[in-house]
């Protein structure tokens, strides 16, 4: 991981709690921080959409202000809401939901936030696959729990090998994370991965917490393996995503955990104590984003798909980037050469091309020689950001 930020951590003020020591430098912030101070950047950092969400969505939220939906909805979350969502995925993976298995959350971060502090605590050990988002080993850390990385791997597109997962379970283990489409990677783990180790998992009494916030950015016409498509109930498991990739909703702060109903009481309570409900109107514009058909959804993937594909081409074209090809999400994460210091590269590479990267370190520490590229920005910016990195590419010596 990333050096620490000594000024933060080591403050003389001991008001602190010393578990604030877990939190990563966040490398993002390091990176777009610097850009900030720059002319003439292209970010192929950004994590969020930059599309703009449907039209009938923003209509609901105005709506739902005019109509004063602005006061707390009841502690699960707005009854409209969940009905649509059971409905939804009850739908979507032919399995039964009600609105007793399903909490609203400010957006997707606070479900991981739920699902991974409400059960980390000393003695508990989380298996997280390394690289991966930022935020779930800090989270399980900061509980006193410990985290148990399973390295993936470019060669391998970044699959999880399910016995290696299998292997790596013991005594201690008390939860899995998965993340499929995979932040930083784009990676889908197939049907059988999941299966594997959901039925492991179950058999052993470990849960699996799948953040599956990308769980519609499914490229190349795949259907998409979702933890609640292969769980044969939901006992030991807690799905995780929100509205802010799929519609293009990030700062509306709406997502959701899918859980059995003895766990979503639980959570209830907990998620009282930490934002109480989600934004109201916002909830409105989720259930029109659910109602709304596909359309939205469909060109968004064929945007990203074409993004996607020439990505892939400009990548293998570039000297010393090993690619591959993403299946989801809208990231790649090409590696350098063995040895490189991904973390130099990228600060090197925005300070003497203005293009922005974040460096593999982020987000694990078996990758520190790769760099993050996201799609999440146009066709031509990516275009010009390569019309840069490629020459640049070519200067480098390294071995
Ligand atoms: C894997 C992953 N999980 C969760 C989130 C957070 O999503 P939300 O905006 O719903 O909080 C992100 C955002 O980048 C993400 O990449």
């Amino acid at each position: 991981m990333s050096e620490l930020d000594i000024d933060f951590y080591e403050s003389e003020d001991p008001i602190w709690n010393p578990a604030l020591m877990a939190i990563p430098t966040p490398g993002i912030r390091k990176m777009v921080n610097l850009a900030a101070t720059m002319d003439d950047v292209i970010h192929l950092s950004i994590g969020q959409p930059d599309l703009p969400p449907p039209k009938h969505v923003i209509d609901a939220t105005v709506n739902a202000l005019h109509a004063n939906q602005t006061g707390y909805t009841m502690d699960a979350g707005l009854p409209e809401l969940l009905d649509a969502l059971a409905e939804y995925y009850g739908a979507r993976y032919s399995r039964k939901l009600t609105a007793e298995n399903i909490i609203i959350t400010t957006g997707a971060t606070e479900a991981v936030y739920l699902a991974l502090t409400a059960t980390s605590a000393p003695g508990r050990e989380f298996i997280v696959p390394d690289p991966s988002f930022m935020l779930y080993a800090p989270l399980i850390r900061m509980n006193g729990g410990t985290v148990k990385y399973i390295p993936t791997r470019p060669e391998n597109n970044h699959q999880l090998d399910p016995q290696e997962v299998i292997d790596a379970m013991d005594m201690n283990t008390y939860g899995i994370v998965l993340n499929s489409p995979s932040n930083p990677t784009g990676t889908i783990y197939p049907r059988e991965t999941v299966e594997a180790i959901v039925e492991e998992a179950a058999y052993r009494g470990i849960y699996v917490i799948s953040d599956e916030v990308y769980d519609h950015l499914v490229y190349d016409g795949k259907t998409y393996p979702s933890v609640l498509s292969c769980c044969s109930d939901l006992d030991h498991v807690m799905v995780i995503s929100s509205f802010s990739k799929t519609f293009s909703m990030a700062g509306m702060r709406v997502g959701w955990l899918i859980a059995s109903q003895g766990a979503i009481k639980k959570l209830r309570r907990y998620h009282m104590f930490t934002t109480t409900v989600a934004n109201t109107p916002c909830q409105w514009a989720g259930v029109a984003a659910l109602k709304g058909g596909n359309q939205f959804i469909d060109d968004m993937l064929a945007e990203y798909t074409r993004r996607r594909n020439r990505l892939v081409q400009l990548v293998d074209e570039t000297p010393y980037l090993r690619g591959y090809r993403p299946e989801g999400a809208f990231y790649l994460f090409p590696s350098l050469p063995e040895g490189i210091n991904g973390s130099n590269v990228a600060l090197r590479m925005l300070k003497e091309t203005g293009v922005c990267t974040i460096a593999g370190d982020t987000f694990g520490d078996a990758c520190s020689n790769a760099l993050r590229i996201s799609y999440s920005t146009s066709l031509p910016q990516i275009e010009r950001a390569f019309e840069r990195i490629i020459p640049w590419m070519e200067k480098q010596e390294f071995e």
